[in-house]
């Protein structure tokens, strides 16, 4: 029986999920199909029946439902459970396990460059889910400090307290001033929604230097203005889409157990931009 995957959230028609996992499912003549579903705010819980009755095998999870879905899990795998969102759900006959891909997705093009994170400083624009993840993923990698700059405080001060609960310094910089800070850390990632099909820039990048790694979670357009600013000042950058095709990959190896195909989904997504 063919086996059905989706993604869900509110907007859903512009995901690009569907596309990268039916490409590697495609390629590796696996009988399964993803689907984008909608499901507005307030609705999650009639979304998640109309899933189990279609006995849907898995599914992504995505803006606004990350951190509402954890209530109607069965199980929580570890990094789900620390992060306090899930990006990913399988289906066990109706039982639910949540799991989140996205810090080890953040991770994976920071490791495939074989840059070390121990003992780095880090300046974090955005207090948001995708920020929270990545908090979890940089203390796992020992960094010595993160710099939280967002346009709520209350947000930053929050997340600056669960960076200190994972034995990660962390302080505050107000967003008007994190561009005239940036240059003195070796990440800059910006985890705000800013710079999504515009050509706003979350900072400035006066201070930002060759030695400057910039890496924008931002994944539409592929070069933001932060990514096109910031390769003129000479900086290593890290593009969104590198994110999201490790945070596809993960969830992929989770559902099928198998190897997802890099080159089939990457050359997918790049594709579709
Ligand atoms: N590449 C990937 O795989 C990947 C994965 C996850 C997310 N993302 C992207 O990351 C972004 C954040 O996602 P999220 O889930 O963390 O969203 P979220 O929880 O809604 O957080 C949004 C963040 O953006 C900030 N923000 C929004 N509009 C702003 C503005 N006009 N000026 C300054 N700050 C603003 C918010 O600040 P306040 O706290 O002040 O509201 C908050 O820090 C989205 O663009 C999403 O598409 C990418």
């Amino acid at each position: 029986m063919t086996k059905t995957y989706a993604v869900i959230g509110d907007p859903i028609d512009h995901s690009l999920s569907p596309a990268i996992h039916n490409a590697a499912f495609g390629f590796l003549g696996i009988d399964c199909t993803y689907i984008a579903y909608r499901i507005p705010k307030g609705e999650l819980a009639y979304g998640i029946e109309a899933l189990k009755k279609i006995q849907i095998s898995g599914f992504n999870v995505t803006i606004p439902h990350k951190v509402d879905m954890m209530k109607f899990l069965d199980e929580i795998d570890e990094n789900c459970k620390t992060i306090g969102a899930t990006n990913t759900v399988v289906n066990n006959n109706g039982s639910l396990k949540g799991y989140n891909t996205d810090m080890d997705g953040f991770l994976d093009p920071v490791k495939k460059r074989n840059i070390d994170c121990k003992d780095s400083d880090v300046l974090l624009v955005g207090a948001g889910g995708a920020a929270r993840a990545i908090v979890v993923g940089f203390a796992k990698e020992k960094v010595r400090k993160i710099t939280i700059a967002n346009r709520t405080k209350e947000r930053a001060d929050e997340l600056i307290k669960f960076a200190n609960s994972l034995g990660v310094q962390s302080d505050y910089s107000d967003l008007s001033n994190a561009g005239n800070i940036a240059g003195k850390y070796k990440f800059i990632v910006n985890a705000t929604s800013v710079g999504l099909k515009g050509n706003a820039c979350p900072i400035s990048t006066r201070s930002i230097t060759k030695d400057s790694i910039v890496y924008d979670i931002v994944y539409m357009p592929v070069e933001t203005e932060l990514i096109e600013q910031s390769k003129k000042q000479g900086a290593t950058i890290i593009y969104g889409w590198e994110m999201l095709l490790g945070q596809a990959m993960r969830s992929f190896g989770i559902w099928t157990g198998r190897e997802a195909p890099y080159q089939a989904m990457k050359l997918t997504l790049l594709g579709r931009f």
